[in-house]
């Protein structure tokens, strides 16, 4: 078995995220990213949540707080806004973006020492 440094699923669901929170700039963007941000984001979170579960992760509370505040933020954008235009498009890009990275560099990197550092990866 070799060591890896980091957990490979994590980091490359979390480049999925990027990826499709930059799509909510490109042009002609409608609804939909938001309804696939909102399904990738779900299955992800839910996943860090069933690892941190499993390894009885001390920080699971503000953890899981964490990820709810993301996702009524973006409840809040599937519900509110139906017609987008570029300038708001930006913003929700940009806020989302800054979010999820201090997020990933924040909370998540705890969360991948841990795991890293226990039995289950
Ligand atoms: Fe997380
Ligand atoms: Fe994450």
């Amino acid at each position: 078995m070799t060591l890896t440094s980091e957990l490979i699923w994590q980091d490359q669901q979390h480049q999925v995220l990027f990826e499709l929170i930059d799509e909510i700039k490109a042009d002609n963007v409608d609804v939909s990213i938001f309804v696939r941000l909102n399904d990738y984001a779900e299955h992800h979170f839910c996943l860090e949540e069933a690892y941190m579960k499993a390894l009885d992760y001390p920080d699971y509370e503000a953890h899981l707080s964490a990820h709810n505040k993301f996702r009524s933020e973006l409840q809040k954008m599937l519900d509110d806004h139906h017609n987008y235009d570029q300038q708001l498009r930006d913003m929700l890009s940009d806020f989302l973006g800054e979010w999820l990275k201090r997020h990933i560099f924040g909370v998540d990197k705890k969360l991948e020492a841990y795991i890293l550092n226990s039995s289950v990866k």
